[in-house]
């Protein structure tokens, strides 16, 4: 490995260490008294090194941008090397008389053929990094042999002429780097620790070649598999390149980026914030809504129809500080201006397989962006995504729309610790808030599937403190839940309804009569008594402690015996949630004053 203080210096004082040495080991050795015909072939090969050396050193003054990784570790043994047959040059200055020890000779002429072999090598490596660079620009092909540097390790003879070529943007060249970091990690490794990041970013900023740009991200992508690359390419300004690279590029090529931004977002928090103080949010919406037709929601915007994506944003926003909902344009989604007439063309010309995917890819990379991130989660709903994401899921296929309700699941979980977010995206008074709410219901109610209906029930729950107290088909599809077939779903349902009803819900006490109107006490009781979960069925006990708080003389609480239920529950539950304890004593004492001597009260 190169150390840190020589990757400092620059490759031409690198080379100079050994071509200094060179030099002088070939005055040595002609000037040698004794073993003059081995030092005569150490002359001829250090000759030989030494014009390669200054082949090397001209080479990168010419061009300065040249990839000079294999230059310098190279150089590393070339110069062991030279610094080698100086010494054993410098040994044979005087003339050997009989006092010499013949052991002494013998092992001088050991040291000839030792040294030599390492010139051999050195030569041979030198001859190879150089070939590396004298690549033929129309007849691309890497130097198939195996240089002696890279018999311990073979990959670098097939990463270094890579990466070199992919500095002279050569697409094959990345292409053959996306398919060496498929999978074999430690191919990864070494193409991350040999430079090759920073030419592969270059390639995608830079080449206006479709199949350039698209092998380059695919490295990308290969490579953004661990924690620790991911860094190394955002440090690179790897996020800055593909943010930008994003919205003009071809669509092919916009998948696989796509695809590199999910997975980049996913493994770091900080590369989240970084993609979305670059605004990749609205490129990602903006392609996601590419067919999606808006036009029916034009009258639900009073001001002028405007085009452009940045003015619905800043439209948005004013409205937001206004406290007024309503959305941007009435057109369809894709007004970015800058969109040229070209990209619109080509976009038509796309197959619906290569759009499908396309849109799939934002949506996931959405769904990570806002995982967890008020800032980018504020940035989405700052567009009109909402209401993109409702059309989506009313009518498109299962693995587009479950992405898209995994975005809708993770901007309600951020609002839901946030007011200021939850006012200004989900009001239900809002447009965009109304459609998204329907398509979450239709979900509910005739879906059935559970990756698809527990992102939508965990959304609702998640907005819970939203619903007015007329609102009541809400919590109808929430507790028709309750009887779901998939136990998890209807344990979501629990959970979610818990919200419904716990201290902080304004509205608990109608959305507690609202459950039990709806047949809800006897369904939570079968969820109860299923064994397959385990014993402990939290959400729904605690469902029932705040029905009984809210909703204490209710004849379902009594006819189903909920206090027994409580008071078997109570002391189990609060040993491993002792938080819960104050719950279930009001809970308990709501529930006796109604049903007073009915049972032996517990010690909770
Ligand atoms: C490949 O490298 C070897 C040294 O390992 C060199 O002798 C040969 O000329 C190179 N081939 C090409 C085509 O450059
Ligand atoms: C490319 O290389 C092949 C074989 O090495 C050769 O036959 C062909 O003529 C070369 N083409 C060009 C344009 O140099
Ligand atoms: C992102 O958008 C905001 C709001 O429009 C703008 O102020 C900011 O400069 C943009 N950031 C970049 C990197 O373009």
């Amino acid at each position: 490995m190169v150390m840190a203080a020589e990757e400092e210096k620059s490759i031409q004082d690198v080379l100079s260490l050994p071509i200094l040495l060179a030099d002088r080991a070939l005055k040595s050795a002609q000037e040698a008294e004794s073993f003059k015909p081995e030092n005569s072939e150490l002359a001829r090969q250090v000759t030989e090194l030494s014009q390669l050396l200054r082949s090397a050193a001209r080479l990168t003054t010419t061009s300065p941008a040249v990839y000079d990784r294999p230059i310098r570790r190279v150089s590393l043994d070339v110069t062991k090397a030279l610094d080698r047959a100086l010494t054993l040059a410098r040994k044979c200055r005087h003339k050997k008389t009989n006092v010499l020890h013949h052991v002494l000779s013998i092992t001088t002429a050991a040291d000839f053929k030792k040294v030599s072999a390492l010139l051999d090598s050195s030569l041979a490596d030198t001859k190879w990094v150089l070939s590396i660079f004298n690549q033929d620009t129309d007849n691309w092909s890497i130097n198939l042999s195996l240089p002696p540097i890279a018999t311990t390790d073979p990959i670098l003879a097939w990463v270094w002429p890579y990466i070199a070529a992919v500095h002279m943007g050569r697409a094959e060249a990345a292409n053959e780097l996306a398919i060496l970091a498929q999978g074999n990690d430690r191919n990864k490794k070494i193409i991350v620790e040999e430079n090759g990041i920073p030419p592969l970013l270059k390639m995608l900023k830079e080449s206006g070649n479709l199949d350039a740009q698209n092998a380059a991200a695919s490295a990308l992508c290969n490579l953004a598999d661990d924690p620790g690359r991911v860094r190394m390419i955002m440090d690179a300004s790897g996020v800055q390149v593909v943010a930008r690279a994003l919205p003009e590029a071809p669509m092919r090529v916009q998948v696989t980026l796509v695809n590199l931004v999910a997975r980049m977002v996913e493994m770091d928090a900080d590369v989240k914030e970084e993609f979305g103080k670059e605004n990749v949010t609205r490129p990602l919406v903006a392609l996601l809504g590419m067919d999606v037709d808006l036009e029916e929601f034009k009258e639900a915007n009073s001001r002028r129809t405007v085009n452009s994506l940045h003015l619905i944003v800043q439209i948005n926003k004013e409205m937001v500080k206004k406290g007024v909902h309503g959305l941007g344009s009435g057109k369809s989604f894709e007004g970015s201006r800058h969109h040229s007439h070209r990209k619109d063309k080509e976009r038509e010309m796309e197959s619906p397989e290569v759009k499908l995917r396309l849109k799939v890819s934002c949506a996931t990379a959405l769904w990570k962006l806002a995982k967890g991130s008020l800032s980018n989660s504020r940035k989405i709903t700052e567009t009109k995504a909402l209401l993109v994401l409702a059309k989506i899921i009313e009518k498109e296929p299962v693995e587009l729309k479950m992405n898209c309700l995994m975005v809708v699941m993770e901007l309600a979980a951020v609002a839901e610790s946030n007011n200021d977010l939850k006012r200004a995206a989900f009001n239900p008074s809002s447009t965009a808030a109304k459609v998204v709410l329907d398509q979450l219901l239709r979900v509910i109610n005739e879906d059935t599937s559970p990756p698809l209906v527990t992102p939508a029930i965990k959304a609702i729950g998640c907005l819970a403190s939203m619903f007015p107290a007329k609102e009541k088909r809400v919590v109808q599809s929430l507790v028709a839940q309750l009887s779901n077939r998939n136990l998890d779903v209807a344990a979501e349902a629990a959970k979610a309804l818990g919200k419904f009803v716990c201290d902080d819900n304004y509205n608990r006490k109608e959305h507690s009569q609202a459950i039990i109107e709806f047949n809800g006490v006897p369904k939570l009781m079968n969820l109860l008594r299923s064994n397959n979960r385990g014993p402990l069925h939290l959400h729904e006990i605690v469902l029932f402690c705040n029905l009984a708080i809210n909703a204490g003389n209710s004849k379902a609480l009594e006819q189903a015996r909920v206090l027994s239920v409580l008071e078997g529950a109570a002391r189990h539950v609060v040993t491993q949630h002792p938080d819960l304890r104050e719950l279930f004593a009001k809970a308990i004492h709501q529930l006796t004053i109604y049903q007073a001597g009915i049972h032996t009260h517990g010690e909770v």
